[in-house]
C-alpha cells in the first residue's frame, strides 16, 4: 500500500497548482513546460518515485544479464529493492527483493543459484518465488518443509514484461497491458528483424541533472546544430522534423543521404530491410525513462536512472546485427560507432547539467517554447502530471 507523506502531498498540490495555469494545454508558443520544483525538490523526487516509477511500466534490466536459469539480478525501481530472475522454464520474472520473514533483502549482487536463500534465518524460496523450507521454524530441529503451510510466505511477485532484450516492471500492477503501451512503437518497427540484434557494449554516465532533463534532451533535436557538430553534418536542421507523440510514446526520426562510419554503415544491416528503412534513423521514448534509436545496422538503448532530484545515471547499450556485434573483422567499425556515442553524449551532458543549474533560478520556471520543436516537451510534462496527479493505490 502506498502512502504519501504530508510533505509529498504538499509538493504535489503545489506542483498541480503551478501546471494548472494552462501552460500544458495552450499551444507551445503561448504555453510552457514543467516548473522548476519538479527538477529541484527532494520531496517531488520522492513523490515521483511513488507515482511515476511505480504506476507505469519502467525499464528494470537487460535479459542478456539473465542468460541462464537461476541468474538473479538485484535492481532498484521506485526506490524499492526488486530482484529479476530467470526461472527454470526460461522465463524472466520479478519479485520484491525482500524475505517474507523479517524483511532482509534477499539478493545483493548478480549471481546464479538454484533457489533464493535468505542469509538471516535461511528461509529458502524457489526461483518461482515459492517458499520451500523454514529451518527450525517450530523449534530446534523442527523444520517447516510443509508446502501447504508455506504458501502464505511466498515471495511477492511484481508484474513484468520482457520485450526483446529489455525487461520492464510495473510495481503498482495496474498499468495498461505492456503490449498496448508500446503499440505505437511496434507499428513503426515493421520491417526490422529485431531477433537479429546482439548486445555489443554499454556505456555508463553520471550526471548532475534530473533524469527528466536527460530524457527531454534525448527526444528534442532542436539543439543539434549548436551542440553536435558531427551530427549536424550528418543530418542538417533543414532535413530534420519535429518530434511527434502518441500517448506514452514520443518519437522522432530522419532520413540520411549517406552513411557515415561514426553511425555504422560498415556494419551488417538488418536482414531483408525494406528500401524505405535503409536510410532512416528513428528514435523513441517510452515514458518515463526508456529510450532507444534504431538505424539499419544497430539499436542503441538509452536509459536515464533517477538517483536524486539533481542527479541521474545514464546507460547507453549498443546492439548490432548478427556478427556485427562480435566478429573481429568489425571491431574497428564498432569502436567508431561506440566512440561517437560517447562523444555525442558528453556534448549533451554539458547542456543537460547547465539546464539543471538553471532550474535554481527564479528567472526561469518552465520556459518559453519553440512552437515547432517543443510541443513534445509539453506532452512529456502532461504524462508526468497524469502520473503524479493520480491518487496512489491505497489513497493518501
Ligand atoms: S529474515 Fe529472512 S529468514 Fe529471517
Ligand atoms: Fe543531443
Amino acid at each position: 500500500m502506498t502512502r504519501l507523506s504530508a510533505a509529498q502531498q504538499q509538493v504535489r498540490s503545489d506542483f498541480l497548482q503551478q501546471v494548472g495555469d494552462g501552460r500544458l494545454d495552450k499551444p507551445a508558443a503561448e504555453g510552457s513546460a514543467l516548473p522548476n520544483l519538479s527538477y529541484t525538490c527532494d520531496d517531488f523526487f520522492r513523490l515521483e518515485q511513488q507515482t511515476v516509477f511505480r504506476d507505469n511500466w519502467v525499464f528494470a534490466g537487460f535479459a542478456h544479464r539473465l542468460e541462464r536459469s537461476g541468474d538473479m539480478q538485484p535492481v532498484e525501481i521506485a526506490g524499492q529493492p526488486v530482484v529479476l530472475v530467470r526461472t527454470a522454464d526460461d522465463s524472466i520474472r520479478a519479485f520484491h527483493n525482500v524475505c517474507r520473514h523479517r524483511g532482509a533483502r534477499l539478493v545483493t549482487e548478480c549471481r546464479n543459484s538454484s533457489k533464493f536463500v535468505c542469509p538471516n534465518h535461511a528461509w529458502s524460496y524457489s526461483l518461482e518465488g515459492k517458499l520451500i523450507a523454514r529451518p527450525h521454524f517450530h523449534g530446534g530441529e523442527r523444520h517447516d518443509v510443509n508446502s501447504s503451510e508455506c504458501h502464505r510466505a511466498d515471495l511477492v511477485e511484481i508484474r513484468s514484461a520482457t520485450w526483446h532484450d529489455w525487461v520492464f516492471v510495473n510495481i503498482g500492477g495496474e498499468a495498461e497491458a505492456f503490449e498496448s503501451c508500446i503499440a505505437p512503437i511496434s507499428a513503426k518497427l515493421e520491417g526490422y528483424d529485431l531477433t537479429a540484434l546482439r548486445f555489443a557494449d554499454a556505456l555508463e554516465f553520471e550526471l548532475a541533472a534530473n533524469w527528466k532533463l536527460a530524457i527531454e534532451n534525448f527526444i528534442e533535436p532542436y539543439h543539434v546544430f549548436s551542440c553536435h557538430p558531427w551530427l549536424n553534418g550528418f543530418v542538417g536542421m533543414d532535413e530534420r522534423v519535429a518530434p511527434t507523440f502518441e500517448r506514452r510514446v514520443l518519437s522522432c526520426g530522419y532520413e540520411f543521404k549517406a552513411t557515415d562510419p561514426a553511425r555504422g554503415g560498415e556494419l551488417p544491416w538488418f536482414p531483408g530491410l525494406p528500401p524505405e528503412k535503409q536510410n532512416r534513423g528513428d528514435w523513441f521514448v517510452l515514458f518515463p525513462n526508456f529510450a532507444f534509436e534504431i538505424f539499419p545496422d544497430q539499436v542503441d538503448v538509452f536509459v536515464a536512472w533517477p538517483q536524486a532530484a539533481d542527479s541521474c545515471r545514464e546507460t547507453i547499450a549498443l546492439y548490432f546485427v548478427g556478427d556485427g556485434a562480435s566478429a573481429e573483422k568489425y571491431s574497428d567499425a564498432r569502436a567508431h560507432v561506440i566512440q561517437n556515442w560517447n562523444d555525442l553524449n558528453h556534448e549533451d551532458i554539458g547542456v543537460v547539467e547547465r539546464m539543471q543549474s538553471g532550474r535554481n533560478s527564479e528567472g526561469f520556471d518552465g520556459g518559453v517554447l519553440s512552437p515547432y520543436w517543443d510541443p513534445v516537451l509539453q506532452q512529456f510534462a502532461r504524462l508526468l502530471v497524469e502520473s503524479v496527479g493520480e491518487e496512489p493505490v491505497g489513497g493518501t
